[in-house]
């Protein structure tokens, strides 16, 4: 079978990244966390001090900031400039000001490059809000994930190691702020592609979304 590109969207928290993962184990494809390269810049300009209204600063450090993505067991160990920042970019620092910094066209651009050079080859799960509607506009499978914001706060809240510094309701309230600001940007809004596949995981069992996803693999083409 040739290989093909599945492109995952949705809001935050509706387990787009485990499911991600768990698609590309069973197929043997590469998982690509774009997530994770908003986050790792993020990291990095909140380090050096320079705010995400700040845009023509961001961009003139921009050259300077290099992410790897190194697949591993559990996930992939997300580096800048060399440093392993895989821990750092979970926090709840980064979770605030994230979406604000993804509003910067040129940032988006120079990830946006980035992941396509890494779907060239195919066999491909990535997962994003854009990727679907502009990173890859012909991934051949494309799922757009949503969950109620409940259930997408809990699951955020299982795996969260700062619990003691917020409550739920602030991690609800902070989870419908992303998505606010990610769905009303102007460069490439969270939004459902046209061609892709609505999938409503609130009452799915992890492995019940991997299997759908698996099999409309399958009866590609
Ligand atoms: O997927 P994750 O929740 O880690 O993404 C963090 C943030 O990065 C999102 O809230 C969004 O602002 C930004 N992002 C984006 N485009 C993508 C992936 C993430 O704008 N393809």
């Amino acid at each position: 079978h040739d290989k093909i590109n599945i492109a995952i969207d949705g809001p935050a928290g509706a387990g787009k990244s485990t499911i991600a993962r768990m698609v590309a184990g069973r197929l043997h494809y590469v998982y690509v966390d774009t997530g994770a390269m908003y986050r790792a810049a993020t990291w990095f300009f909140l380090q050096r001090g320079i705010g995400p209204e700040e845009v023509d600063k961001v961009l003139r450090f921009l050259p300077d900031l290099d992410i790897e993505l190194l697949p591993e067991e559990q996930g992939q160990q997300v580096r800048v400039n060399g440093q392993d920042v895989t821990e750092e970019i979970r926090t709840l620092a980064v979770n605030a000001q994230v979406s604000r910094y993804a509003q910067i066209e040129g940032l988006r651009e120079r990830l946006v490059s980035l992941q396509r050079q890494m779907a060239l080859r195919k066999g491909v799960v990535m997962d994003g809000r854009d990727i679907g509607t502009c990173v890859l506009p012909d991934a051949e499978v494309k799922v757009f994930m949503t969950a109620s914001v409940e259930e997408r706060a809990s699951r955020r809240y299982k795996e969260m190691k700062e619990q003691n510094k917020i409550s739920f309701e602030e991690l609800v309230r902070s989870i419908e702020e992303r998505d606010r600001l990610d769905r009303e940007r102007e460069v490439s809004p969270l939004r459902q592609a046209e061609d892709a596949q609505l999938l409503d995981t609130t009452q799915m069992s992890l492995d019940e979304v991997a299997d759908h996803i698996v099999s409309l693999c399958r009866t590609y083409g």
